[in-house]
């Protein structure tokens, strides 16, 4: 039901969407946190966020940090930015939807020294990201993923792209967020959300949309894989998985709709304020096909069960949106995967990055469209720790409605839209330990440095 169709049009569309985080593993466990997010430091000396960066206008959107925490605009002005990363010299990359890929280089402070225009290609609207070894760098626009061999000594392209991954559809949900396991470089994997909010299709996962796939690029055909029709499963009947990270096993975990209703015995209720939940999903160990169903588009997660009134749930609980006489609430619950946490419907979650020991997930909540009062538009970090065996799990539970810890958020998110608050979108981990967050804000794209106090 919402169709974009251009790349103008994108932040409209992310702006409608909801979204799950997926956490992908990958069986031998790998500790080399070097080469993860891509490159946080481990254990890393704290180093401090500068209070201010010389020559940077104030923030646009005022928004709160959380105690014991510090967060400073580094650069302002910018286009739609989305992904971002840092090479393995300390440069930021970062996608502005519009003009391509810029490349900044930092001070030790953290703040911005020179800025450049890397790659300018106007249809990368989203996913980037570094091999493990920081010589490859990887971007999508809607329907295609590209690679360029990449020289971290002078920060520069070398040669022409090659092409990686095409036949993506240009319409719906259009980021193609890319993520590549630290100890099997030669997979990539790439999301493709629904086409629309309520796309009937898509539970075939032969539509190869609401789907996560994989390539083994270490095989690439000429010309490209085609989406559709190559590579493996990491898991279907996921909405619109843009927030993809790895934890400390190397399995990726990903994050649902929106116009949502209930229709029982013929009776339909308006079910969408704060139904479906934004889900937090497992996809496993990524070297294998992962052929299971995640629900969509049938079944749902609850996040606030007074509103549908026709039985009773609890938040966390899966349910069909319109039961029959063959398939009710618990065939979901029979044949698709639960969410292993879920976070406020329609918040939006856009990027998420482990820090360095895996014990925090940070996930920006991009914010509402299809919510009043608006919800969203913060950045969060969720305890994770490992459990008896060995799998990193959120610590809340569950059913909990109060995972995460708020670290940049509003004191009322009530009147927020795309142009009046800030709008947390890419993650990237820095050497310190401090994170850079971009905020897409149609009216100014901005850069900041969050990082603790102290
Ligand atoms: C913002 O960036 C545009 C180019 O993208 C430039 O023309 C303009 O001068 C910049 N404005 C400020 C205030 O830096
Ligand atoms: C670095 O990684 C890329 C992508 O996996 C690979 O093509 C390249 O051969 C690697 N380079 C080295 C020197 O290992
Ligand atoms: C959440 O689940 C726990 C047990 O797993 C239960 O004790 C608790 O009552 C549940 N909370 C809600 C709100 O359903
Ligand atoms: C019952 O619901 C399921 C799931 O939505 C659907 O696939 C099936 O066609 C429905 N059956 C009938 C008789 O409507
Ligand atoms: C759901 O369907 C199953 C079999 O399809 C049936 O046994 C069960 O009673 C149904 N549950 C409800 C709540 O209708
Ligand atoms: C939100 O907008 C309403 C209506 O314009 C206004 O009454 C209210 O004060 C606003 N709330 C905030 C927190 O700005």
């Amino acid at each position: 039901m919402h169709a974009f169709n251009t790349v103008v049009a994108t932040a409209v569309a992310l702006a409608s969407t909801a979204y799950h985080i997926s956490l992908v593993s990958a069986g031998p466990v790998d500790n080399n946190l070097l080469s993860r997010n891509p490159f946080p430091q481990a254990a890393p000396a704290l180093a401090a966020v500068p209070t201010a960066c010389p020559g940077v206008p104030a923030i646009s959107f005022p928004f709160q940090v959380a105690s014991g925490w510090a967060a400073t605009k580094v650069a302002g002005n910018l286009t739609l930015p989305r992904g971002i990363v840092v090479d393995t010299q300390g440069r930021l990359l970062m996608v502005q939807n519009g003009i391509g890929i810029s490349q900044h280089i930092l001070t030790s402070g953290g703040c911005i020294q020179s800025s450049r225009v890397l790659i300018a290609q106007t249809n990368l609207n989203h996913g980037i990201y570094l091999s493990p070894n920081g010589t490859t760098l990887y971007a999508s626009s809607p329907t295609t993923v590209w690679s360029w061999t990449y020289d971290p000594a002078s920060g520069n392209v070398l040669g022409s792209y090659t092409v990686l991954v095409t036949g993506m559809v240009n319409s719906g949900h259009i980021t193609r967020t890319l993520i590549i396991p630290p100890h099997a470089p030669n997979l990539l994997l790439v999301a493709h959300g629904s086409n629309g909010n309520v796309d009937a299709a898509a539970v075939n996962p032969a539509t190869a949309r609401a789907v996560v796939r994989v390539f083994d690029l270490s095989n690439l055909p000429s010309g490209g894989y085609n989406y559709v029709t190559q590579g493996y499963l990491m898991g279907y009947g996921l909405r619109n998985e843009v927030a993809l990270a790895f934890d400390g096993n190397n399995m990726p975990g990903s994050l649902p709709g929106d116009d949502f209703q209930r229709t029982v015995n013929g009776v339909t209720t308006d079910i969408h304020q704060d139904n479906p939940a934004e889900e937090l999903n497992y996809l496993g160990d990524v070297t294998v096909p992962n052929n299971n169903w995640y629900g969509y588009p049938v079944c749902y997660t609850v996040w606030q069960p007074s509103l549908i009134t026709d039985r009773v749930f609890a938040p966390g609980d899966q349910f069909v949106a319109a039961p029959n006489s063959t398939f009710n609430d618990t065939t979901c619950i029979q044949q698709s995967q639960p969410a292993h946490m879920i976070f406020q419907s329609h918040n939006a979650p856009i990027d998420s990055k482990f820090d360095a020991t895996f014990s925090n997930l940070f996930i920006t909540l991009h914010g509402s469209w299809d919510r009043q009062p608006a919800a969203g538009f913060r950045l969060v970090s969720v305890p994770f720790a490992q459990n008896s065996a060995g799998a990193y799990v959120p610590t809340a539970a569950t059913n909990s409605t109060s995972g995460w810890q708020d670290i940049l958020y509003q004191a009322d998110p009530s009147n927020c839209s795309g142009t009046t608050c800030i709008r947390p979108a890419g993650l990237a981990f820095v050497a310190g330990g401090n994170l850079y967050m971009t905020s897409d804000n149609q009216r100014e794209g901005e850069l900041f440095l969050v990082g603790r106090v102290g």
